[in-house]
């Protein structure tokens, strides 16, 4: 069968602080950098989710990109859309708001789910320049494999 590969982008903008108290402010501010300001800052982040399946015989379709997108808004972006990560939403309370951990907790809100095919790929852009990619625990889809 044919495993087609169908993509949703989402934004969100949200602010953040990266911080660990367990180390020393110079050590925060050397590893951290400018995600280490005090008084919190900003970024325009961009989601991508990736859903993995082959079409429907009677629609063509992997997955509807209608409820993909109300999936993504209703599970992520609602939640984190125009919060502070450190500090207002429940599902990445104790987590270090890092692109990598993002991906991870929004790869577990989305995944349970996915109305038809699979959660194959979480991609979250911090920067134009700076994205991560998420496969899942299981790793057995991640290029090379
Ligand atoms: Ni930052």
């Amino acid at each position: 069968m044919a495993t087609v590969y169908v993509t949703r982008r989402a934004q969100f903008n949200a602010a953040h602080r990266l911080h660990n108290a367990e180390h020393s402010e110079a050590w925060n501010e050397a590893t951290f950098g400018a995600c280490n300001n005090p008084n919190w800052h900003g970024h325009n982040y961009v989601l991508e989710v990736t859903v993995a399946g082959t079409p429907a015989a009677d629609t063509g379709y992997v997955v509807d990109l209608v409820v993909l997108k109300q999936l993504i808004k209703t599970r992520v972006t609602n939640h984190v859309d125009h919060r502070n990560l450190n500090l207002d939403v429940d599902f990445l309370r104790g987590i270090m708001p890092s692109t990598e951990n993002l991906a991870i907790a929004f790869w577990d809100r989305l995944a349970p789910h996915i109305p038809a095919g699979r959660l194959y790929r979480v991609r979250l852009f911090e920067t134009d320049r700076n994205f991560v990619e998420y496969y899942g625990p299981s790793h057995e889809d991640a290029p090379g494999r």
